[in-house]
Formats: structure tokens, sequence, C-alpha cells
């Protein structure tokens, strides 16, 4: 028989053909088409390691090898691009078989031989996964480095720090800052160990129960850049937990920059007025001319809510299905997808709006007035002088009621009144009154002063190059590297 040139990759046993809305439902090629270049390496490996196993020819290998690079360098090169619509194709693996046979003819129906698209689209998906989530660990540590910088010219630009949103004990900028800035070189360090977690290849398992033929999925594996093989050919195209695991690191990267933009949004409120944002990151309101919105920060905080909701709804896809492969799961990839495209272009809009506010360290400086956040130094004064914490706590409670009734701060309270409260102050109990002292003073590990945010400045600083090195260091697959030029590199054959 001829080699089919459109239709199914499936038609032999049915008389009739789809019916065109259930094609038009079932059809995955409007969103699997991204995972063109995955697929046609992993079609590459698969290629080569039939040939390595005497399974194919090398006339028929080398045909496939050759078509395969060339479809590879073309759709790098913009010179191709995936519509199948016309055509009929069900999804990109489809579009790939019949593209193929457009060019090589027959060897183009030898390229499926021991696999399935079970394993073959697992495999694009676990490529395209750890690329997606490498370069999102360099797009957080992009931001996490900007964030660090604005950290290091505010270690001596003091504010409230809030507990309850309510004052609380004053901190530095650069503390508050870096904060944020450890929270996301977590999810950089999350963002990896996910990527390493998902090299584990499952081509070689086939539809389920491997394959008669003398495969190697070690060999294709290596080939492709993976650390690890399935050890179980059921659970190799059953397996989505790397997806669920990379939508969850990018839901909670998501959580930590919607933290952040959150606070932007309040701290450019009138109420707050930490923070001013240039023209250039607000916008305005259709009515009230006035208005100068902080909208981006705001978009940051809802698109969190799906990133959030793809976990979810990737959970919910897989808890109730029956090993091993089902067709549920092409439902994973516009989750996968919205999920780390959502964190992608969430990291970007946040470092644009980073670049366009202005602290207002005026602002932070008089917001550490009026909240009594010399409190808590006044009782630790009076342990220091022998008072029981507890008894401390109390005497400091009763001055805070009279500096209150008296409508001050507690360094506004005349000597005599704090003696009165607390029968331990003495004459140099002012000096704790201030609250940028008493900022300065709090130099235990991870803590505000100074010397302690230069130690966390530093220590980020290296978290963060290591983690550039990291990202830089990723080297392509083999197998990409033998192909990428359209050309079969001779050593690539054996
Ligand atoms: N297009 C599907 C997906 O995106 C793969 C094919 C489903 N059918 C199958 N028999 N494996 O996951």
């Amino acid at each position: 028989m001829s080699q089919k040139q459109a239709g199914p990759l499936w038609g032999g046993r049915f008389a009739e053909t789809l019916h065109p809305a259930l094609h038009e439902f079932t059809n995955s090629l409007p969103f699997d088409r991204r995972l063109v270049r995955h697929d046609l390496l992993g079609s590459l490996a698969h290629t080569r390691m039939l040939l390595e196993q005497n399974i194919l020819s090398r006339g028929d290998a080398e045909a496939i090898l050759a078509g395969l690079s060339n479809l590879l360098r073309e759709i790098e090169a913009g010179d191709l691009v995936v519509e199948g619509e016309d055509e009929g194709d069900e999804d990109v693996h489809a579009w790939i078989e019949r593209t193929l046979a457009g060019r090589i003819g027959e060897p183009a129906g030898r390229l499926h031989t021991a696999r399935s698209r079970n394993d073959q689209t697992s495999v694009a998906l676990r490529l395209f996964t750890r690329e997606a989530l490498s370069s999102l660990v360099g797009l957080t540590q992009d931001l996490a480095t900007q964030w660090l910088a604005q950290a290091e010219s505010h270690t001596e630009s003091w504010l409230p720090g809030y507990t309850h949103l309510q004052r609380g004990q004053p901190v530095s900028l650069a503390h508050h800052l870096l904060a944020h800035v450890w929270a996301l070189i977590a999810d950089a360090h999350r963002l990896r160990q996910t990527h390493d977690e998902a090299g584990v290849s499952p081509l070689g398992a086939a539809a389920l129960a491997g394959s008669s033929f003398p495969l190697d999925p070690a060999r294709s594996a290596a080939l492709l850049g993976f650390d690890e093989v399935f050890p179980n050919s059921i659970l190799a195209v059953a397996d989505r937990d790397y997806v669920a695991q990379a939508a969850f690191t990018a839901a909670l990267l998501m959580v930590h920059l919607s933290r952040w933009a959150d606070e932007i949004v309040l701290w450019t409120s009138s109420e707050f007025g930490f923070v001013r944002l240039s023209d250039a990151v607000s916008q305005g309101s259709s009515i009230m001319p006035q208005k100068k919105n902080p909208e981006a920060a705001e978009l940051i905080r809802g698109k969190a809510g799906r990133a959030i909701g793809h976990v979810s709804g990737l959970l919910a896809l897989m808890k109730g299905l029956p090993f091993a492969y089902n067709s549920d799961f092409q439902e994973d990839k516009e989750a996968l997808f919205d999920a780390l495209d959502t964190a992608g272009t969430s990291l970007a809009a946040a470092a644009i709006v980073a670049d366009g506010l202005e602290y207002r360290t005026d602002r932070m400086r008089e917001a550490l007035h009026g909240g009594m956040l010399a409190a808590t130094e006044l009782a630790d004064y009076l342990v220091h002088r022998g008072t029981p914490f507890r008894t401390a706590h109390e005497q400091v409670g009763h001055a805070v009621r009279e500096a209150e009734s008296r409508g001050g701060e507690l360094a506004d309270l005349p000597l005599d009144s704090i003696k009165s409260c607390c029968p331990d102050a003495d004459d140099d109990v002012a000096q704790v009154l201030d609250p940028e002292r008493a900022a300065e003073a709090h130099d235990s590990p991870g803590g505000p002063a100074p010397a302690r945010v230069a130690e966390q400045l530093e220590s980020a600083r290296s978290a963060l190059a290591e983690l550039r090195e990291w990202q830089e260091g990723r080297e392509p697959p083999p197998i990409y590297v033998a192909h990428r030029d359209g050309q079969l590199l001779e050593e690539s054959i054996p």
C-alpha cells in the first residue's frame, strides 16, 4: 500500500470518518503546535536509537533523521509554520508525521515503530517543561537581582514593619525588600528542582507495555539530555506529576509576585504614600481625571488567581484516571502553558513596575512616629534592668495608655510618668524611645541592623549568582546539537 498523505494516524479499522464537530472538539493542534520543536527532538532521538539498535535500516533512519532535521531547521528559521487545520491533523504529532511523509515518502511511515503517542506526547511535554522552567529561573533571578539592587541603596531608610497590618517595629527598607528577594530565591530553587525532577524520559514505554523490539530507552533519554529513564512503562505514560508540580511551582511564584504587587497597590495609596509610580507604569480612569492607578500591579495580583486555578484543575484532571494513558491528559497542556506563561509575563511586568517606582523614604520615616513603635524596645530595656518580661510588657502597656490619653508618643511622655509606670526606668530611658535607634540595635541574625542586612545582601547575591550560573550552564540536549544546523552531523551517526 502506498504511503498515506493525509487523514488520521489510525484510519484502518474505521469505516466512517470522525464527525467533523468531534474532530474540532478533540483537536489539540491549536495549542500543542508549540511543542513542535520538542516533538521533533523526541523523534530524532527515537529514530537514532532505533538505528543503533538495528530496528531501522540505515537508509530509512538516515532519511528520517535528515527529514526531521530539516523540519527543525525550517521551524526555527520561521520558514515553516505548523498549519494543519485544513488537512485534518488532530495534533502536532500527526502534523509532523504527515509533513515528513510529504518530504521523504515511505520511510516516514517507519518513524513510529515501537512508539506510541502516549510516550511521544509526554516526552515532548517534558522537554518543553524543562525549557520553560529554566527560562523562568532566569527571569526570577533577574527580578530578584533588581530588587536586591534597590535594597542595597536603602540599608538606612527606616519604616515601620507591620504585623496584622498595624505598625509593629521599625525595620529598614532594605530589610523589607530582602524578604521579597528571598522568597524569589526560593522560587528559583524550586523551579530548578522541578526542572530536574521532570528529567525522567518516558520514551520507550510505547503505549504502556514497552515493546518486543530491543529498545534502549536509556539511549534516547541520554540523547535528549534526560538524567533518568522511566522505571515502569505503565507509570511512564500515566504520569503527569511533573505537569502539576511545574504548575504549582509557577503558582507559588505568582503568589509571591502577588504579595509584592499587593504591597505596591497599598503603598501607592494616599493613605500609605510610601511609593510613587512613574506615569509609564500607571494607568488612568475613564471618568475620574485625577486617578493614577497601579493597574499592572493589580493584574499581577489578579493573574495569581488563574495560576492557582490551573493547579487545582490539573490535580482534578488526574485524580480519577485509571492507569495508564487516558485522553484526559490532553487537557494538561493549556493549563500548564498558561500557568508558565502567566508566571513569565508577570515576572517581566513586575520588573517594569519595579523600575518605575520611587520609594518615598520621607513618608516612611514619618510613619515611624505615631504607632508607639518603641514599646517593645522599652520593655526590653526594662528586662535588661531586671524586670521580668511579662511585668515589663504590662508596665509599658500602661505607659502606652498614658501616652495615648495625652495624644502623643511614648517619647513625648515626661520622664516622671514613664518612671511611675515602669519603676526600673532610669534617666537614660529616652535613648530607647527613638525608633531609628531601635532598628539599628536589632542585630540578631537576619534582623534589620545594617550589619545584618549587609550579610543578607551578600548571601542573597551569591545565591543569585549560583542560580545564574546554573541557568547559563544548561546545555542543549546532545541530539539538538547534532542536528540543529539541519545537517545530520557525521559523528552523530553511529
Ligand atoms: N493530542 C494528544 C495530546 O495532546 C495525544 C493523542 C491522544 N491520543 C492517544 N491515543 N494518545 O495529548
